[in-house]
């Protein structure tokens, strides 16, 4: 039996597989540029992160109606569950839909009818989190939000992902504080291929609760000593951080040093269909290439729980 975990760093566009971007292409008359899902796979080579989102948002094109973001979150929840996710805090990315003209309201409601039936399917309880396209425009951001606002009481949380090096957490400073006043959750992907002093930036100026990554925080031990202190959680992705470049192997990863320094660290997926596994592959990963033994394996799923935006009746529950 899997160790009983929350994901809360994960795609939901990063679940398509490449058999059902196939399927849904065919469905609904979309041309892939790629002859089958083997020469799919084979284009799996990164370079960096950009060189991962330019695919990513190109698959994005198969999803067009409601029931295609349900079938997606299906698929992701039967995996997860799988692997021993008992709670999921799942990102999405409205700006690449609506930028291909699908209304927001199509990829919340759809994705909210998979994600009303997980607890009862699959198990596994259940927060969607918007995420601000960073390479778009801060007024771009504020008009999601807007377009956002009927379906609230979908949404427990803003992220902000994409392409980071340039787009610092700062010039997110207004989408942010309007996020605040409607009480939503913040996180923030920093410090994944950007420097520590996003990491710090999205802490003073968004006022993220988790920074999602935040690997490059080991370079500025003054602030690794601030997250430990302050028990800020980090949602790490082994897997995604090799395929990316980030890091060179598995085995270099920093997540035990990480673990050493009192760092509230979490073990995530990203965007499982590109990277190589899902969750519970991440854990295994990592118990392998850093001879984590099962006392650190329970300590970084017992984190998951300490971090996710479960209150700690819920997730003493779903432990
Ligand atoms: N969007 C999907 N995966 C991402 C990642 N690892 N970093 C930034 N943006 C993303
Ligand atoms: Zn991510």
């Amino acid at each position: 039996m899997p160790v009983p975990k929350a994901e809360l760093h994960l795609h939901i566009e990063g679940t398509l597989e490449p058999e059902l971007a196939f399927a849904l292409a065919a469905r609904n008359g979309v041309t892939l540029p790629y002859a089958d899902t083997d020469a799919l796979r084979e284009a799996y080579r990164f370079s960096d992160l950009q060189s991962f989102l330019d695919l990513y948002y190109e698959l994005m094109a198969v999803l067009r109606t409601a029931e295609d973001f349900t079938e997606l979150a299906d698929a992701y929840l039967e995996r997860a569950a799988a692997q021993g996710v008992r709670h999921a805090e799942i990102f999405f990315d409205p700006q690449a839909h609506t930028a291909r003209g699908i209304p927001i309201g199509v990829v919340i409601e759809g994705l909210g009818a998979s994600l009303d039936r997980a607890e009862e399917r699959y198990g596994i309880s259940t927060r969607l989190i918007l995420c601000f396209l960073r390479d778009e425009s801060a007024e771009s951001a504020l008009a999601t939000l807007e377009a956002a606002k009927p379906y609230l009481h979908r949404i427990t949380g803003v992220g902000l992902d994409s392409a980071e090096v340039g787009h610092p957490p700062a010039k997110f400073r207004e989408v942010y504080e309007e996020a605040a006043r409607l009480g939503l959750r913040r996180v923030a992907h920093a410090g994944e291929e950007g420097p520590a002093a996003y990491v710090r930036e999205a802490l003073d100026v968004l006022g993220v609760e988790r920074i999602d990554h935040g690997l490059r925080c080991m370079e500025d031990p003054s602030l690794v000593d601030r997250l430990a202190r302050e028990r800020v959680p980090l949602t790490l992705c082994p897997f995604s951080n090799v395929r990316l470049r980030v890091v060179d192997t598995l085995a270099e990863h920093p997540l035990r040093t990480m673990m050493s320094a009192g760092l509230l660290v979490t073990v995530n997926s990203d965007d499982p269909a590109y990277f190589g596994g899902y969750v519970g592959d991440n854990f295994d990963g990592v118990r392998d290439a850093l001879g984590l033994t099962e006392d650190q394996l329970r300590e970084l799923a017992r984190n998951s729980f300490e971090a996710s935006f479960l209150e700690d009746d819920e997730a003493r529950r779903a432990r």
